[in-house]
């Protein structure tokens, strides 16, 4: 079966299921990239400035024998490049890297403390969405007082927010305040992230990978762990995007729509929403901000 897609408010539809790629390296990337658009049916792939390996999803891109105009292509803009001429130069760049004339969804990686430089961030991504290199644009890690200095400042609605999320940290307050305004939720860390999530000394091991009551319910299913929670993600109506770079595992994170979840698994996954992130909160970090 293939992936469902949601339309975004900017009109672009998006595969609601993609491939992460943080972490990864530009070979690694090549690789899954090229695995996940030619034998695994992925088409959409996540990557960023940051992650420093655009250069592997263009090549893995180039080497499928899957069009470009057939991929959702999403990348982001990092901190160090907030400000309006800034993020102009650093898009030119990051479509060099990906050898790509447009991406289908261009995202702010990172909110700023300060409120002006990313009102003329936004300005620059408002102008490369009118100029059609980027189908859509959206940000990451707003919380809703980052979502509404935008809208009171009269902006593009952004048709996305990418934002960590999984059954420990459900996010309730971010999709309330998107729902209410057409802003579609990404989940990032969807399978509970990597042993290297927060940075450095605020990293926290996966814990839902080897969680008890996912492990049951995947046996319940005969299914792995990772299926029930990238099925949790896709019955929640979110965008997931798991990670992995393991041919096995990209195959088997895209092989969730012969079950589904049902209302005792669900309320069971309810149980793990302690609040627990693997990554930083945004407001707590100004991450990578221009001098
Ligand atoms: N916007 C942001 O600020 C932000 C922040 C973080 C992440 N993201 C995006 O979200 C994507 C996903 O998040 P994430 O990479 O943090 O974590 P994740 O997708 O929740 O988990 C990835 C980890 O799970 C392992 N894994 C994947 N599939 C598995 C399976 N079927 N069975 C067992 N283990 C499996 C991966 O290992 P292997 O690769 O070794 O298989 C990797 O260690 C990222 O790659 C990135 O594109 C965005």
């Amino acid at each position: 079966m293939t992936t469902p897609t949601i339309t975004l408010n900017s009109g672009t539809t998006i595969p609601q299921l993609g491939l992460g790629v943080w972490q990864a390296s530009n070979d690694e990337t090549e690789n899954a990239v090229r695995y996940a658009l030619d034998d695994a049916g992925y088409r959409h792939i996540d990557t960023a400035a940051a992650y420093g390996n655009e250069e592997g999803v263009g090549r893995g891109i180039r080497a499928s024998s899957v069009p470009r105009e057939d991929i959702f292509l999403t990348t982001k803009l990092w901190n160090s490049d907030q400000g309006y001429e800034r993020a102009l130069a650093a898009f030119d760049a990051s479509l060099q890297r990906l050898g790509t004339d447009y991406v289908d969804l261009y995202l702010i990686h990172w909110p700023l403390q300060d409120s002006e430089r990313l009102l003329r961030t936004w300005d620059a991504l408002e102008e490369i969405a009118a100029s059609g290199r980027a189908k859509a644009i959206g940000v990451c890690n707003f919380e809703p007082h980052h979502l509404r200095l935008l809208l009171e400042a009269g902006k593009t609605v952004p048709a996305v927010d990418q934002v960590e999320l999984h059954p420990h940290l459900p996010q309730p307050a971010i999709r309330s305040y998107a729902d209410d305004h057409g802003i579609h939720v990404e989940s990032w860390s969807p399978l509970g992230g990597t042993s290297n999530s927060g940075w450095g000394k605020d990293s926290k091991p996966n814990t839902l990978l080897d969680d008890p009551i996912i492990a049951r319910i995947a046996d319940r299913h005969s299914k792995t762990p990772a299926q029930v929670l990238v099925r949790w993600h896709l019955q929640n109506g979110l965008i997931v995007i798991p990670k992995s770079v393991h041919t096995e595992r990209i195959a088997q994170n895209i092989d969730v729509f012969d079950f589904e979840l049902d209302e005792l698994d669900l309320s069971e996954i309810a149980t793990l929403d302690d609040g627990t992130r693997v990554g930083a909160h945004p407001d707590d970090m100004n991450l990578g901000a221009p001098e």
